[in-house]
């Protein structure tokens, strides 16, 4: 008896939690400066990408000229505070999962938001349209000059 009652309310929380993620599948972005106490490395040759500056470079153009729809590229976000191409534009909202209890358990940041950014990622502003080209990841993924230093560079 004991032992279903126990079994039912663990199906409820399952349950339960299952609906949260749910509700929570946008996280929430919270800004590089957040990422770098604990990813100096990658910020900091970061900060050097055309990525990170490339809401400076979108307003600076005039032909095409700057309007609020280039944020969807230039920006993290849709108003101006994520300036640029910053980490979660690639790795997704961290707000749920930059806890270091969650991030060193990679499953469990995934689970809360981290991307590992594939092909997709990129597709979603390297499109062939005439004004931006499409990357391919795979040729890019030791182009410190676009993406980041890695650890192992430490
Ligand atoms: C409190 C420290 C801390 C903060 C803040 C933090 N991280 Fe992490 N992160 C870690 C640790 C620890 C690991 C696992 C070990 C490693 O790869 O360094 C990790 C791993 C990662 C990984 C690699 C996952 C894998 O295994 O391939 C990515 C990507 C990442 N973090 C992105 C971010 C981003 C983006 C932010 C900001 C939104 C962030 N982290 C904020 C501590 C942190
Ligand atoms: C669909 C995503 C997307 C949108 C929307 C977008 N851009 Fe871009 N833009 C890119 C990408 C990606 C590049 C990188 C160049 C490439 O792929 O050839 C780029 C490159 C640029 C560059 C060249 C930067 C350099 O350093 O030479 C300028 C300037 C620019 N964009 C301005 C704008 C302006 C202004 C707008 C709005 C009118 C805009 N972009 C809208 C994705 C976008
Ligand atoms: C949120 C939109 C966005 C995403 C996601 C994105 N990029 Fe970009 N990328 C840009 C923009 C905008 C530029 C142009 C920046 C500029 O020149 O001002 C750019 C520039 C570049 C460049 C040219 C760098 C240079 O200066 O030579 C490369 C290479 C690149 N991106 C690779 C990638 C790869 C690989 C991915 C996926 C892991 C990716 N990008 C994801 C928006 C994006
Ligand atoms: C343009 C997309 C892009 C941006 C912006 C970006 N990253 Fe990454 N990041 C990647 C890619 C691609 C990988 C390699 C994934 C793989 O190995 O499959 C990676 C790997 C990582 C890793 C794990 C490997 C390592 O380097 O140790 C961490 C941690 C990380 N990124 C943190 C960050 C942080 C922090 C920022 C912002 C300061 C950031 N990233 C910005 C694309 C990006």
């Amino acid at each position: 008896m004991r032992k279903t009652t126990i079994i039912c309310a663990l199906g409820l929380a399952v349950v339960a939690l299952a609906a949260l993620n749910v509700a929570a599948g946008d996280h929430a972005y919270v800004g590089a400066d957040k990422c770098k106490m604990c990813h100096k490395v990658q910020y900091n040759s970061w900060l050097e990408t055309t990525h990170a500056k490339a809401l400076d470079a979108a307003k600076a153009s005039t032909d095409p000229a700057f309007e609020a729809k280039c944020l969807g590229c230039h920006a993290t976000n849709s108003d101006e505070s994520l300036a640029g191409v910053q980490c979660e534009a690639c790795h997704g909202g961290g707000a749920d999962f930059k806890k270091m209890s969650i991030m060193k358990d990679k499953d469990a940041a995934v689970a809360n938001g981290l991307v590992i950014p594939t092909q997709a990622t990129c597709d979603g502003c390297h499109k062939d349209n005439g004004h931006s080209k499409v990357v391919v990841l795979a040729d890019n993924l030791d182009n410190r000059a676009a993406i980041h230093e890695h650890k192992a560079a430490e």
